[in-house]
């Protein structure tokens, strides 16, 4: 099963397998400089927040996220499997990547 994630910042859509997180399904992309880093919640380089949907949080480093952080929805990209279908926020070294890729005709 997958489920839709919506990326707020372009209207983009992508599906991310059941138990997959969603920093690998959105490799699949193929944005070129999407950071990748330590993939294992870390270095913070894929910093999300995820503003609908339920998601599992696998432990991420607190250097990057704060438990206020936390209570926002924010976390890590590879340490965050979706549980149903959601919307997220690119934040950080994610934000210039994802942006810039967007054709002209999905900015306003
Ligand atoms: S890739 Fe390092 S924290 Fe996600």
């Amino acid at each position: 099963m997958n489920f839709q994630i919506l990326i707020e910042d372009t209207g983009e859509t992508y599906a991310c397998a059941e138990g997959e997180t969603l920093l690998k399904a959105m490799e699949r992309l193929g944005r070129k400089g999407i950071p990748v880093g330590c993939r294992g919640g870390g270095c913070g380089v894929c910093k999300v927040q995820v503003t609908q949907g339920d998601c599992q949080r696998r432990r991420m480093s607190r250097a990057h996220v704060t438990l206020a952080d936390e209570a926002q929805g924010i976390g890590l990209a590879c340490c965050l499997i979706p549980q149903s279908d959601l919307a997220l926020r690119v934040l950080g070294q994610l934000r210039e990547p994802v942006l810039r890729a967007v054709p002209r005709a999905f900015t306003v």
